[in-house]
């Protein structure tokens, strides 16, 4: 076997054997597949797609590149999470703290920002101390001791998609259904919990623009996860507009944090309860889901939900003190509406091109992010806008943001008419 022919069979739209998807993955693990051969595979398999087989085998030979962990010595049920990217996505954040509150066992490998989208690893390291490369062993204690670890993909976890990750997001191959589904089922199959509830974000902030093709991302991750014995629910939720007020790493941490002191926006609250009460059901504590959703919000005030994310933070080494006060950028910015009426549209996908033009994601691989940039969103769809409120917040640390302005300005649209009511939640798969 040898990898330009196998290039060249998927180019030529030819469907892959299990034998050819393994040399692919495992010559380009050991770097005896370049960087360049992977990335003309990469392009192949975005262009062309792959049928059901093949992404099964693509997604458990990226699963075997690696260690697969085996937590079943530390509970029966190991509950994990995943979003399939959007923008001010901080969800994971705020919901795996609650459910570790209920003593569910809490283990969670997470990935870094990709395309114009936040990662949760990028958000904890903003953090200062904070170790999201902690040994596997030091993930396993942390589980048994406090109940939750929340780690960056290790080079022994499924060390394939970290290639081809931070590969995708350099060649424009982000938005692809077998890429997605395999580079997120890969890390869970690896990292061994047995309960899966994915967030597939939808429109135009995501990689799944429409519910359709959110929805048949869904169905086949669901496939894949049962056929590894994952029970998995998918919640497709609507990233239209960004979620939450905070767009950026360390902005993103401070709105966690007050979530999980009880200030949560609107948004932010309907997208935790609902996954977390499926999260709670799943870990068979409780079948009623409206009833998870009173008990969440008595985890919230009851303090026991911010608690475990402090000893989270602690835990890993990070300053528990910098949740109370993230330090800021240079220079905070008011951007002003230059109309009144209603907020139609706020284009969650220019919100994330500004924010990464601020540094708060990257541009290239090697790209160093800056963990205080960000924006703060005043408004939202359907808030009403007087000329001259402010819009939203710039907190940079370039001095020159006139074209991020222009950016944020373009991703509104204010009208006369109030619009229909957004909908966060879409469905459940
Ligand atoms: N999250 C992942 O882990 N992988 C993707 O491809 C997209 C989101």
């Amino acid at each position: 076997m040898n990898i330009i022919e196998i290039i060249s069979k998927k180019r030529d739209n030819k469907k892959l054997s299990k034998e050819e998807i393994e040399y692919f993955i495992n010559g380009y693990t050991k770097g005896e597949i370049t960087d360049y051969q992977a990335a003309a595979m990469v392009m192949a398999i975005y262009i062309n797609g792959m049928d059901y087989e093949e992404i099964k085998d693509l997604t458990i030979a990226m699963a075997n590149s690696g260690e697969t962990l085996d937590l079943s010595d530390i509970s029966k049920t190991i509950i994990d999470k995943h979003s399939s990217g959007g923008v001010g996505d901080k969800i994971t954040l705020i919901v795996m703290p609650i459910i570790a509150s209920f003593g569910i066992p809490v283990a969670k490998m997470s990935g870094r920002g990709l395309g114009i989208t936040g990662g949760t690893i990028d958000k904890l390291e903003s953090i200062p101390g904070y170790r999201t490369d902690i040994s596997l062993e030091e993930f396993k204690n942390n589980i048994k001791e406090i109940g939750i670890s929340l780690i960056g993909q290790t080079k022994d976890l499924a060390p394939a998609d970290k290639k081809i990750y931070a590969l995708r997001d350099t060649i424009a191959c982000t938005d692809s259904i077998p890429l997605i589904a395999s580079s997120i089922m890969s890390k869970k199959i690896a990292a061994g919990a047995n309960k899966l509830v994915l967030e597939v974000t939808c429109g135009n902030g995501a990689f799944m623009k429409s519910q359709e093709e959110a929805e048949e991302l869904s169905t086949l991750m669901k496939k894949i996860g049962e056929l590894a014995g994952i029970e998995t629910i998918c919640v497709v939720t609507n990233m239209d507009q960004p979620i939450g007020k905070a767009v950026g790493n360390s902005l993103e941490i401070e709105e966690a944090a007050h979530a999980l002191k009880g200030k949560m926006e609107e948004d932010v609250k309907q997208v935790v309860l609902t996954i977390a009460s499926y999260i709670i059901k799943l870990a068979g504590q409780g079948d009623n889901l409206e009833e998870n959703k009173e008990k969440i919000l008595e985890k919230i005030q009851s303090g026991a939900a911010y608690e475990k994310f402090t000893q989270l933070v602690e835990k890993q080494y990070g300053e528990v003190e910098y949740l109370s006060n993230i330090q800021k950028a240079k220079y905070i910015v008011p951007v002003k509406a230059e109309t009144e009426g209603y907020v139609e549209e706020l284009q969650a996908e220019e919100i994330g091109k500004a924010s990464l033009m601020l540094g708060a994601g990257r541009q290239k691989k090697e790209d160093e992010i800056d963990h205080t940039s960000g924006i703060i969103l005043e408004k939202k769809i359907g808030d009403k806008v007087e000329k001259g409120e402010v819009l939203a917040y710039i907190h940079s640390n370039k001095e020159d943001i006139e074209e991020t302005k222009q950016k944020i300005l373009n991703a509104y649209m204010i009208d006369l008419e109030k619009p229909e009511e957004y909908k966060h939640i879409l469905n459940i798969i």
